[in-house]
């Protein structure tokens, strides 16, 4: 890959996802680009980025970010997320509902990937939360992973690491041509709303705060003037004392935001901001 073609993708990858490829990532896009050129019948990647910058080359931008972004996600990552909502977000948001008369308890899963995060998030709040109304958003910019997450089928070899009582309760068998995987079950599939969303351009599309947001593992991707437009734009979406939720590699320690932090990648928007 010349300098020049890894300095035209790497320019326009970040205009379009603010993703970050330094010159480590050379290797990786050259290989993830490779798929692509197939697909697009381009002899060379110098054909490559004179396509990407041919008018009616926005459908291709999708595809190019959509290889060059990392999907990698698992159900209940980092469980420890998981155990702080169910022990300590639900039952004080649930209090505070009272006199906030908040109608439901809102989460959104930014960066949702193929959906084994919003889910695992369905999962705890329908074992938790059952008598106050409840209802996740997710969203992501890729428009293919996003297409896999609404469908919420997941192979064996996925849904294997679960609790059999999780998968008994919240997936059907598949059967026929689908023997081996699974599905989530309607019931879980409808509290979840997934959109298409570039986390750094527009505003989302939803108009409630919510009380809990994740957004993990996407940071890392980004640079830091970027990761502190992002966390300061997450705040602006929760409620007083609602919790942001970040990878555990993802400190916002070295950026200015107005966040407390609570444990090791959970942060609470103060009360009276
Ligand atoms: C590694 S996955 C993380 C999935 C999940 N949050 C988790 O922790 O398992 C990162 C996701 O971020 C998405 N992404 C990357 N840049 C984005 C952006 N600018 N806006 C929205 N989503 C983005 C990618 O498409 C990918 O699905």
């Amino acid at each position: 890959m010349r300098d020049s073609e890894f300095d035209f993708i790497r320019n326009l990858v970040y205009e379009r996802s603010r993703i970050n490829l330094g010159p480590d990532k050379r290797q990786l896009v050259s290989a993830r680009l490779g798929k692509r050129l197939r697909a697009t019948n381009t002899p060379t990647l110098g054909d490559y980025c004179r396509l990407l910058q041919a008018p009616g080359a926005d459908q291709e931008l999708g595809h190019l970010i959509d290889a060059i972004s990392t999907n990698h996600t698992f159900f209940f990552r980092e469980i420890a997320h998981f155990d702080f909502l169910r022990d300590k977000a639900v039952p004080e948001m649930a209090e505070r509902s009272r006199s906030e008369r908040w109608p439901k308890f809102r989460v959104w899963s930014a960066a949702c990937s193929s959906g084994e995060e919003p889910y695992s998030v369905a999962m705890t709040l329908a074992g938790s939360l059952p008598s106050w109304p409840w209802q996740i958003e997710a969203t992501d910019i890729s428009h293919r992973i996003l297409a896999k997450a609404a469908a919420g089928i997941y192979s064996d070899e996925t849904v294997r690491r679960l609790p059999p009582d999780t998968v008994r309760n919240y997936f059907q068998r598949g059967f026929g041509p689908q023997e081996g995987n699974h599905r989530v079950k309607a019931a879980l599939r409808e509290r979840v709303g997934f959109h298409h969303l570039n986390l750094l351009e527009g505003e989302p599309p939803f108009k409630e705060p919510f009380h809990v947001i994740f957004c993990r593992n996407v940071m890392i991707y980004f640079d830091r003037p970027t990761q502190e437009e992002l966390v300061n734009r997450l705040a602006r979406r929760l409620v007083p004392g609602g919790y942001l939720f970040v990878g555990h590699s993802e400190s916002l320690t070295h950026l200015t935001h107005g966040l407390r932090v609570i444990r090791p990648a959970i942060y609470q928007k103060p009360f009276g901001s």
